[in-house]
């Protein structure tokens, strides 16, 4: 629909920002830090960009107060980040590490003296190694337990002043690369064991919510999901089954289980078929059914669009980690889809599509299939800056970027979408996991490069000063 007059953003609109412990906080073995599967994954040769890693990321654990004395100059309503597990539990369970819970109860002190409102993100990829090396992670169910044991110490500890939670960070992207792509850890390349994994984390992510209940009573919690809309390359037929089919194994595989309790008819029977459908044992509905969250979080890049894939098509993933564009090889299931580029949008250096309608696509589709309120947890332009003379960085480009998106969702509030929080990705510089630090997203350039930590000085970058006007203003600039 067309709207002759878009609806303000609510009064109370959460504008953020969002980091991950992993990507920002450094200090890996600081403080009785235990190891993540992570820190020893990204050491192995040829896992990751130039090598890069996270043990000093961008030193957010030793200048934190620096980084949120930014975020208040900024004028941040919401600031999103994930807590280490093995901080808290360096060897995954067992005894909790003081020292790891004070450091994030500082950062929440912190951030509500500056009338930030903390949203905490209980498990962003950073597993402790102790629990892949005793059970294999994930694997098993063991994982169901210890992740909730954890998250109930989180929930006790802050629970009194931290209102939003997120459960699980991208589920689907860090099962996918961990288990079918073999691109994170554990490096596996199987599909059976993907599917087995992501049913036991959705357990632990409905055990958790329960949990929640009874600790947060006035708290909100949801998972933050990496939706990815589909679209069909054509009117054809056929190729509208095609992403029909990805909308069902790429997206409704993992939001039906968090909000309705079940899996998509359609693609259990695939998987049933190929057996390699999870191991689905007595109680398991149960207990996701009751796991539901209160919003759906919503981490959006891109929009992919597909059509048909014969069954002698194209197969496996393959991704460009380079910044060099038109690198990224069509990828699909055989019989189900496969991807193709969108004529009708432009894509990033690293050729991910740059499109704003398809955010409002996909909030109206979250909006009309599960009927909860949608928490952006990211979006956010990953994009090589140059640092200028005199410490300028001008980024013309991510205003643009982030402009278009937040246009789009003032149209989805008006065509009825009930957005309660837009987070950017992110606030400074970061370490882009498999990307190195070429791929910046932050409104806060941090001086360093994939071959030496140079300074690490905050410097900020033209983003900043105009998403400061954009939340002085609601909106209304931008
Ligand atoms: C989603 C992930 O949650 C985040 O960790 C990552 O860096 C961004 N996407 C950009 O790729």
């Amino acid at each position: 629909m067309i709207h002759d007059k878009l609806k303000a953003f609510p009064k109370d609109f959460l504008w953020g920002s969002a980091s991950a412990a992993y990507q920002v906080e450094g200090g890996w073995n600081q403080d009785g830090k235990g190891k993540s599967n992570w820190d020893v994954y990204a050491h192995f040769p040829g896992t990751t960009y130039k090598g890069t890693n996270g043990d000093v990321a961008v030193d957010h654990y030793n200048r934190w107060q620096e980084d949120v004395a930014l975020m208040a100059e900024v004028g941040l309503k919401t600031y999103r980040f994930s807590v280490a597990w093995s901080r808290i539990f360096p060897e995954g369970k067992g005894e909790v590490n003081q020292k790891g819970l004070e450091f994030y109860n500082n950062l929440i002190n912190e951030l509500i003296k500056n009338k930030i409102e903390p949203a905490i993100t209980l498990y962003h990829w950073d597993l402790p190694l102790a629990l892949e090396e005793e059970y294999g992670g994930w694997e098993s169910r063991q994982i169901i337990e210890d992740f909730t044991n954890y998250a109930v110490v989180l929930f006790k500890a802050f629970g009194d002043r931290v209102k939003y939670w997120i459960s699980l960070n991208e589920q689907n992207i860090f099962t996918g690369h961990g288990y079918k792509f073999g691109l994170h850890p554990p490096g596996v390349t199987d599909d059976k064991r993907f599917f087995q994994v992501n049913h036991i984390a959705s357990l632990a992510n409905a055990k958790a919510i329960v949990e929640f209940r009874k600790l947060v009573p006035n708290g909100l919690i949801g998972p933050s999901f990496a939706y990815s809309p589909a679209y069909p390359l054509t009117s054809k037929p056929e190729d509208i089954i095609a992403a029909e089919n990805a909308e069902e194994f790429i997206n409704h595989w993992w939001m039906d289980a968090y909000v309705f309790g079940r899996y998509p008819q359609m693609v259990l029977n695939y998987l049933i078929e190929q057996g390699i459908a999870p191991i689905i044992e007595p109680g398991d509905m149960e207990l996701l059914a009751q796991g539901k969250p209160d919003f759906m979080g919503v981490n959006y890049y891109q929009t992919t669009t597909y059509e048909s894939n014969p069954l002698d098509g194209v197969g496996s993933a393959k991704f460009n980690t380079t910044g060099k564009k038109g690198t990224t090889p069509e990828t699909g299931i055989p019989g189900v889809y496969k991807t193709k580029p969108n004529p009708f949008l432009q894509a990033t250096d690293w050729d991910w599509t740059i499109d704003p309608e398809g955010l409002r696509i996909g909030l109206r589709r979250i909006a009309s299939r599960y009927n909860l309120p949608v928490f952006i947890s990211e979006n956010g332009l990953g994009a090589f800056d140059t640092l200028e003379e005199g410490d300028i960085v001008n980024d013309d480009y991510r205003i643009a970027y982030i402009s278009e998106h937040i246009k789009a969702i003032q149209e989805a509030i008006s065509d009825g979408v009930d957005v309660i929080a837009y987070c950017t990705w992110s606030f400074t510089d970061l370490l882009s996991w498999l990307n190195g630090f070429q791929k910046r997203y932050g409104f806060v350039y941090v001086n360093r490069d994939e071959e030496s930590e140079k300074d690490l000085r905050r410097i900020k970058k033209k983003s900043f000063y105009w998403y400061k006007k954009v939340i002085e203003t609601n909106g209304e600039v931008k």
